[in-house]
């Protein structure tokens, strides 16, 4: 299918949605403490969203049946919320997506509970720094291989694995369109991005091996991800608009 571009119109709403959900992110972050229950979160994003007169996009997608996704520790992506209380040391990716008035903001971030060691707080830096030069690349007609080149090269050289399966995606009308935004690739290679439509960037960074386990949520064709070794991965997103010129990150408060 053909990406239509957004008009003036549908980019207001756009970044009106992607605000939302950038709020939201920061809104649960507060919460996000040793001895809290990833389902005590979810809880906790669900009214805020509907308070604030959004929809949370998540519940009900594809069966997923919770609001947000938290990505704990070895959890690659798609961590499914349950009665699980967050401890010292752990690592979490609480992944918010907002619809409103008809258009999908996604936004996530990786967070720490309590005091984490070193190692964990340069992976989650790499992941941030990752998902911010793969934007900079990002230009009218430039090319999805171009981002994940970059990100690629810099995740390598930094010593951690990039997940070359699954990654960012065009958003907007849709929660999920096309085109794939991969975290590996070749540069002039994949989709050309095309002025005035949205993509998310979200490369997920693994401490160690790129290999991971697929988990199936029941009642759900979403499935979540873990990594094979069972070391740490890290993961941010934001949503950007192409514009004629460069880009506009749009989940930003
Ligand atoms: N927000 C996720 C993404 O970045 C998608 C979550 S879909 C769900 O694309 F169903 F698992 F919530
Ligand atoms: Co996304
Ligand atoms: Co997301």
């Amino acid at each position: 299918m053909a990406i239509v571009p957004l008009n003036k119109e549908e980019i207001k709403k756009m970044e009106a949605a992607c605000k939302n959900a950038a709020r939201t992110l920061e809104y649960v972050a507060k919460f996000v403490k040793v001895d809290i229950t990833t389902d005590e979160l979810d809880k906790i994003v669900h009214d805020y969203t509907l308070s604030t007169g959004a929809i949370p996009a998540c519940l009900g997608y594809h069966g997923y049946p919770k609001t947000i996704c938290t990505s704990v520790n070895q959890v690659v992506c798609h961590g499914l919320p349950d009665s699980t209380k967050l401890k010292e040391g752990d690592i979490i990716n609480i992944d918010v997506t907002s619809k409103l008035d008809g258009f999908f903001g996604d936004t996530s971030a990786t967070f720490t509970v309590g005091k984490v060691n070193a190692r964990a707080l340069d992976l989650i830096e790499v992941a941030r720094e990752a998902r911010d030069l793969g934007i900079e690349m990002i230009k009218p007609y430039c090319y999805t291989g171009d981002i994940g080149f970059e990100t690629n090269k810099f995740v390598t050289r930094r010593g951690y694995s990039t997940i070359k399966e699954i990654g960012g995606h065009g958003i907007g009308r849709n929660f999920h369109e096309e085109p794939f935004v991969p975290a590996a690739g070749k540069k002039g290679k994949g989709d050309q991005l095309i002025p005035w439509h949205c993509i998310t960037v979200e490369p997920m960074v693994n401490e160690g091996t790129d290999k991971f386990k697929e988990i199936a949520i029941p009642g759900s064709s979403i499935k979540f991800y873990e990594t094979a070794d069972g070391l740490l991965s890290a993961q941010f997103e934001h949503t950007v608009l192409v514009t004629d010129t460069g880009y506009e990150i749009l989940t930003v408060p």
